[in-house]
């Protein structure tokens, strides 16, 4: 009896100082195994008289049912200790503030891209885009600009390595008008197809464009945007209220006045240099160059793939930079390039 009770006591506190399942179930073997303490006062038994065997017997089961209520009981203690652990360890502070994910904004450039395609788009201009590595052809003999004419040098720019073009003159484009002869040829092509007479052409073309130039208001990478419009009847008076309109909505202010100063273009003729003057603003009373425009020279028209006697139009190149600098009062470019996110952060 002193033995059981020895047993008893002995398991209860060896099961409550396993500290984990495993541990639990090797004390368990100890007393409750098939070489267990228990099951050796079991063996026992055989060799006692039958009224002995009978009130041993009973001791033995009261003590193996005790040992087994101890180590259910550990068991589940275990368990609820195991649960809260988890609950604890996975648990989240919802007070805590979130983890803001950070949003990008468009560059001011790309706004001032999106803008002028929204306006344009609201007059019925299509939006082209083309090629940056341009041949030479497009570039400039196209445009009436032929080889060795001095204004090419007005443009000098990044030339491939004749030995990497197979021989093509390729250069990055030094502005987006190859792409008026590139959408005005596909254009009459197209309608050349089908025998229909070829509607106007009048599409906008934004892109970026490239020069060997580089202060603080030239960038040897920068964005143009081309316009052009040609039908039967185009005239300057129709640039200048395209051109006009368009520069009150990008600035949102009918408070400027707009200048057309002559100058030379070697694809136009006549050929102008768009100014803009705001009435107010820390810009005020200053002349700023915008675009150069002009109307289409007849050989360019020819070059479309069309009859200079019947087709006229106008067309105009602007600066995205020069747009966005006097749209946010920004006076030095090269901060559009420097990725510096207190600059861009501002417009976002
Ligand atoms: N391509 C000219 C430039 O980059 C601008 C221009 C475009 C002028 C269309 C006339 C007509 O300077």
């Amino acid at each position: 009896m002193q033995d059981l009770e020895n047993i008893v006591t002995r398991a209860a506190a060896e099961f409550a100082a396993a500290s984990d399942p495993a541990s639990l179930e090797n004390a368990k073997a100890k007393f409750l195994g098939k070489s267990g303490e228990l099951t050796a006062l079991l063996k026992q038994l055989g060799s006692l008289a039958p009224e002995e065997k009978k009130s041993f017997g009973q001791s033995i089961n009261t003590a193996k049912q005790q040992i087994e209520v101890a180590l259910d009981s550990r068991r589940k203690d275990l368990e609820q200790k195991k649960l809260e652990s988890r609950l604890s360890g996975e648990a989240l502070d919802v007070t805590l503030p979130g983890r803001g994910r950070s949003r990008g904004g468009l560059h001011p450039i790309s706004r001032t891209w999106q803008r002028i395609e929204e306006i344009f788009g609201s007059i019925g201009f299509d939006v082209a885009d083309g090629p940056e590595i341009e041949t030479d052809w497009y570039n400039f003999t196209a445009l009436n600009n032929p080889e060795n004419h001095p204004a090419r040098s007005m443009q000098d720019t990044f030339y491939v390595d004749m030995k990497d073009s197979g021989g093509l003159p390729l250069l990055l484009r030094t502005h987006t008008s190859p792409m008026q002869v590139r959408y005005a040829r596909m254009h009459v092509q197209q309608f050349r197809d089908k025998a229909a007479k070829c509607p106007p052409i009048k599409v906008i073309a934004p892109g970026r464009t490239y020069r060997v130039d580089s202060d603080a208001t030239h960038s040897p990478m920068f964005h143009q945007v081309e316009g052009l419009w040609i039908d039967e009847d185009i005239s300057f008076a129709d640039l200048k209220g395209i051109y006009v309109d368009f520069l009150r909505r990008f600035f949102e202010s009918d408070d400027l006045q707009v200048r057309f100063r002559p100058s030379y273009f070697p694809f136009t003729e006549p050929s102008a240099e768009i100014d803009l003057q705001f009435a107010s603003g820390p810009l005020k009373g200053r002349w700023l160059e915008l675009s150069g425009a002009g109307q289409v020279h007849p050989q360019v028209v020819r070059n479309f793939g069309l009859d200079p006697e019947r087709h006229i139009g106008f067309a105009f190149g602007s600066g995205l930079e020069r747009l966005t600098m006097l749209r946010y009062g920004i006076d030095d470019l090269r901060l559009f390039f420097d990725g510096d996110l207190r600059f861009l952060r501002q417009f976002s």
